[in-house]
């Protein structure tokens, strides 16, 4: 029963309000204390451990829980952002690109090339994700995906009901059918959760409810796409039928901000993606102030969103969408630990999982204030360190 111990720590940030000051639980001269990958303890600088490691004054936050990845994929559209940052628009359509190079990617290249993006997340500090299927839209390949995911992830998301695929587009009710009987079926024993793309061009509210409607019955439960590239119905569905999260949310009337306000659906807000698609960012505060739950997440995909990197995201997040830092980080790690519905992960109260994040930096709003500065020194994921900048011990 080994104890690893971060000491000597400037500013811990607990995300446990018991346990320090402000909303974040901040406490300063900390050391916090880990056994068998939970935490243990919030003491002192100066408590004793079988290891430690000497955060010399450094800031320390709850690692980062993304809660919208989609991680698994093949192929590259570099030229599709090239040709949107000259002045063309962005299209769901492109999704069916990526399905292209997936279905035709096998499993062990498609388990590489996402074990690495995993990897890439870990040195950002993201210690939980969630991955969504969505680029292989037939049964197989959907299935396929899953598995990849399930081997990164315990939040694995079937998002089948993406677009129409391209042999589907006459008969999108049949692709409908398909994805609520066999894909389902070939699917939900791989995964936790439902979702749907609920927007114009790919599903209208009545196919997104027929989708989630099928994945509740199979077990799974509820997440959703909505309002990305215009008003719509996704946010109201959403809360109708009690998903943990509605994510986008990029164009929001009042009566979405209600229905969140009212709901335990968490608002999933992925500015990573209004910047890659020069959509209008929205605006956080308004669903804050309502009483409205939020979350960050990267959506770290090959056409909205490209990025794992959740500093990104908080620093548009405060300079573009009316969040402080604390806000910010709070929505990127307790945020995303609510819009997955666990409890155990996103903050560093005693029993927690032991997922935390050594910043070379004295306070999380350097993450904000030096934006594109790669400043995670060490990431450790169930006490243990996965992580480590080669300059880290040097400090
Ligand atoms: O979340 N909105 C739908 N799905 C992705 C887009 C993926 C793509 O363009 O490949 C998203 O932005």
């Amino acid at each position: 029963m080994s104890v690893l111990v971060v000491d000597r720590i400037g500013l811990l940030v607990t995300g446990d309000p018991a346990l320090g000051e402000g909303p974040l639980g901040s406490v300063r001269d900390a050391a916090l204390v880990m056994r068998d990958g939970r935490v243990a303890a919030v003491e002192r600088a100066g408590a004793a451990g079988d290891e430690r490691l000497d955060a010399a004054g450094r800031c320390v936050i709850p690692g980062f829980v993304d809660s919208h990845t989609h991680l698994v994929f093949a192929g590259d559209r570099g030229d599709e952002f090239a040709a949107r940052m000259a002045g063309a628009p962005y299209r769901a359509g492109g999704i069916r690109a990526t399905t292209d190079a997936t279905r035709a990617a096998t499993r062990e290249a498609l388990a590489a090339l996402s074990a690495a993006r995993r990897r890439e997340a870990l040195r950002a500090g993201v210690t939980h994700l969630e991955i969504k299927s969505g680029y292989g839209l037939d049964v197989e390949t959907e299935q396929r995906c899953c598995g990849v995911a399930a081997d990164l992830t315990e939040d694995v998301t079937f998002l089948g009901a993406h677009v129409v695929p391209a042999e589907y587009e006459e008969r999108p009710d049949e692709y409908v059918e398909l994805v609520v009987t066999e894909m389902l079926a070939a699917c939900a024993p791989l995964a936790s959760w439902i979702d749907v793309f609920c927007e114009e061009g790919a599903f209208d509210a009545e196919q997104s409810r027929l989708v989630l409607e099928a994945g509740r019955a199979a077990g799974l439960g509820l997440r959703v796409h909505g309002n990305q590239l215009g008003p719509g119905p996704g946010v109201r569905l959403a809360v109708e039928l009690g998903a943990a999260s509605v994510d986008h949310c990029t164009y929001l009337e009042d009566a979405d901000v209600d229905a969140l306000a009212s709901s335990e659906t968490v608002a999933t807000f992925l500015p990573a993606t209004d910047f890659s698609t020069r959509q209008p960012y929205p605006d956080a505060r308004r669903v804050l102030d309502a009483g409205g739950r939020v979350a960050l997440a990267t959506n770290c995909n090959p056409g909205s969103s490209y990025t794992t990197s959740m500093a990104f995201c908080m620093a548009l997040a405060v300079r573009e969408m009316g969040m402080t830092a604390e806000a910010a980080l709070a929505a990127a790690t307790l945020g995303g630990a609510a819009a997955l519905r666990r409890t155990d992960i996103g903050h560093l109260s005693p029993g927690a999982r032991a997922d935390a994040v050594i910043l070379d930096a004295p306070s999380y709003a350097h993450l904000v204030y030096r934006p594109g500065v790669p400043l995670v020194a060490a990431t450790l994921l169930a006490g243990r360190p996965v992580w480590v900048d080669p300059d880290f011990e040097r400090v």
